[in-house]
């Protein structure tokens, strides 16, 4: 049996075989620690669970499938909109979609949700003075000096998540106990580790 799909003029043709991933959504703050966790999360899938997992990240993506935007409200929902259409492909064929994106529209993210195949979102809350004392990139010091317009946090908005179904508390747990926090869930839930 397959079930058949139509996206803009492409069929899609899905197989009741294939059984379907998910998408694990990391939004929050620049420096919160977002890829950080996906990486390691991304490992202990592979390792331990033998998923096909595949990364979203909004630095590496921005250098390839959304170069042409910058950080204006427009351009940040243009990104998301573009990157959650990707998840949605992967998800529904049985890939683990790790997202990383600050994706600070709680409108936009909520549009991703309807749209993405077992959508799951993980809030990687950390006060925003502690993202800019780490300041991994330097980036809060040029938003600080002006250098950077826009910037998440110092002079652009970060809507947080009404009701995520993970916080991550990054300045009070260790990237380790964050990481487990997000296993447990799938693991929970039924997204991983059944036989
Ligand atoms: S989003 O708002 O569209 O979701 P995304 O996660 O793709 O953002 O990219 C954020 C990354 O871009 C940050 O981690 C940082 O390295 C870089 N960046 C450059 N300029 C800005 C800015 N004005 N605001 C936030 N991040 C910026």
């Amino acid at each position: 049996m397959v079930k058949k799909h139509i996206i803009a003029n492409e069929q899609h043709w899905e197989k009741e075989n294939i059984e379907e991933g998910f998408t694990l959504w990391f939004t929050g703050l620049s420096g919160s620690g977002k890829s950080a966790i996906a990486e390691r999360v991304a490992i202990r899938l592979e390792r331990e669970f033998d998923e096909l997992v595949e990364r979203l990240d909004g630095d590496i993506v921005r250098q390839h499938l959304t170069s042409d935007l910058g950080f204006t409200k427009e351009d940040r929902d243009e990104n998301i909109r573009r990157v959650s259409f990707v998840a949605k492909l992967l998800s529904r064929n049985g890939i683990a979609v790790l997202a990383s994106f600050i994706s600070p529209y709680r409108k936009r993210r909520r549009k991703t949700r309807e749209m993405v195949t077992n959508f799951i979102e993980a809030y990687v809350k950390c006060p925003v003075e502690v993202c800019e004392e780490r300041d991994v990139k330097g980036l809060y010091e040029k938003a600080r000096n002006g250098e950077i317009s826009n910037f998440t946090g110092i002079s652009d908005p970060y809507e947080e998540p009404e009701d995520p179904e993970i916080i991550l508390e990054t300045d009070k747990e260790t990237l380790e106990e964050s990481v487990q926090k997000v296993i447990d869930h799938l693991m929970l839930n039924g997204y991983i580790g059944r036989t």
